[in-house]
């Protein structure tokens, strides 16, 4: 279980108060953060680090840290671009920087959440992950930089089968070795695939954490829109810190109290049928297991903090009587914010920030475009004839 949201609405609180109440109902947990602002040693009031330690009965916590992990993964691949920028000319420092590749620390935590998934010592891992652009960045790398490395490889791979010396005479920079090529082999094939995998599995899933206010609210519909483009299942919506009945009716809060009725009216709503688990403001910050699991009581009133509540729809594709079309799911979506075309066999759709390159089935690739229409819900795509007279097999 994967919770974001905006800074500061209470991502590890909550992520933290699942863990607990999950303990306290028999599975054994484990809560990581991955977010690098750790902050989940705090609210368990230890000092955490990479290796899991006991908190309290079934319950461990860890604190991941990316830059140890770094060269285990990206070693000689960082190495091979350090020499390629040097003998550009980039000094030392800048060349240093230029090879943190964009999105290695991302990935580089996801493996070492995956490792810890894999382990089998738990029946259950919550995931305290960065504020939702960074989580975004965070669960849809393993999907782009596949297709990044996937078209640079082959490139690669055929300047230096001519034979690395000769090729370097030609082609005027450092090539890489083929130890590179392995490596980054090995971290494509395999360890992207792998979190791949386990991002869109069917017990993988992503809670969003709001707050009742405005810009908590528009930033996590967005988010919403920008997993369902990427498939990663979501399964509910988290609103902290609600005013307690009492509190509401106090004249000072009584306008307060009527907004957080209509926010909480409007977040069921945009993100139905995900169901909406709730915690009230509590006196104090929570920090320390029994606040915590006093949290998780109200947070799962009525429910398991493990179970998956809701199933994402996924990319479909399929024939009606007016010809071949595509469904992706795009709940929220908003008609200026959207953008599809197709080039050869790829459908491209870019919602805000984020694009996903979608692999077309044979049977479509390559037909022209009808006509795009968007819902509440989704996108469906319509495809005509052919593009090209005599592909259309
Ligand atoms: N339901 C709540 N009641 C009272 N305080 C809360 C609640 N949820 C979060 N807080 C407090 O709000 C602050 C920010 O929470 P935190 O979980 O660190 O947010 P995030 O991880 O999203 O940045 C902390 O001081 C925390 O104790
Ligand atoms: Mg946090």
């Amino acid at each position: 279980m994967l919770y974001t949201g905006k800074g500061g609405v209470g991502k590890t609180t909550i992520a933290a108060a699942t863990a607990v109440c999950a303990a306290e109902r028999g599975r054994r947990t484990l809560v990581v953060s991955a977010d690098a602002a750790h902050s989940l040693g705090d609210v368990f009031e230890r000092r955490l680090g990479p290796d899991p330690i006991g908190i309290a009965p079934r319950i461990d916590a860890s604190e991941v840290d990316p830059r140890a992990e770094m060269h285990n993964h990206w070693g000689r691949i960082r190495d091979y671009l350090v020499e390629m920028f040097h003998y550009q000319g980039i000094e030392d420092v800048v060349a240093d920087e230029l090879a943190q590749l964009p999105g290695t620390e991302e990935i580089t935590t996801l493996l070492a959440v995956e490792k810890l998934a894999a382990s089998g010592r738990y029946d259950l891992l919550i995931v305290d992950c960065a504020p939702t652009d960074s989580a975004l960045r965070l669960v849809t790398l393993p999907e782009v930089a596949h297709r990044v490395f996937r078209l640079l490889l082959p490139t690669m791979q055929a300047i230096t089968r001519i034979g690395t010396p000769v090729a370097q005479k030609i082609v005027s920079i450092p090539l890489p070795r083929s130890e590179v090529f392995r490596d980054a082999e090995t971290l494509i094939y395999d360890k992207l695939t792998t979190l791949r995998k386990r991002i869109t599995n069917s017990q993988t899933s992503v809670r969003i954490v709001v707050t009742p206010e405005r810009m908590v609210i528009d930033e996590a519909r967005r988010a919403y829109t920008q997993f369902a483009l990427f498939e990663v299942p979501c399964d509910a919506v988290v609103m902290n810190r609600l005013l307690p009945d009492e509190a509401a009716h106090e004249h000072f809060f009584q306008h307060w109290g009527r907004l957080q009725v209509e926010r909480c009216r409007e977040v069921e709503e945009a993100f139905a049928p995900l169901p909406v688990l709730r915690a009230p403001l509590l006196a104090d910050q929570v920090t320390g297991c029994e606040r915590l699991a006093e949290l998780g009581r109200h947070l799962f009133a009525q429910a398991e903090p493990g179970d998956v509540f809701c199933k994402s729809a996924r990319v479909r594709f399929g024939r009606d009587e007016t010809g071949y079309f595509a469904q992706v799911p795009l709940p929220n979506a908003s008609e200026d914010d959207l953008d599809v075309v197709v080039v050869d066999d790829e459908l491209i759709i870019t919602a805000g920030a984020r694009r996903r390159f979608l692999k077309l089935p044979r049977r479509i690739a390559r037909r022209r475009v009808l006509s795009a229409k968007l819902d509440t819900e989704r996108l469906t795509v319509h495809f005509g004839s052919a593009a090209h007279p005599g592909e259309d097999r």
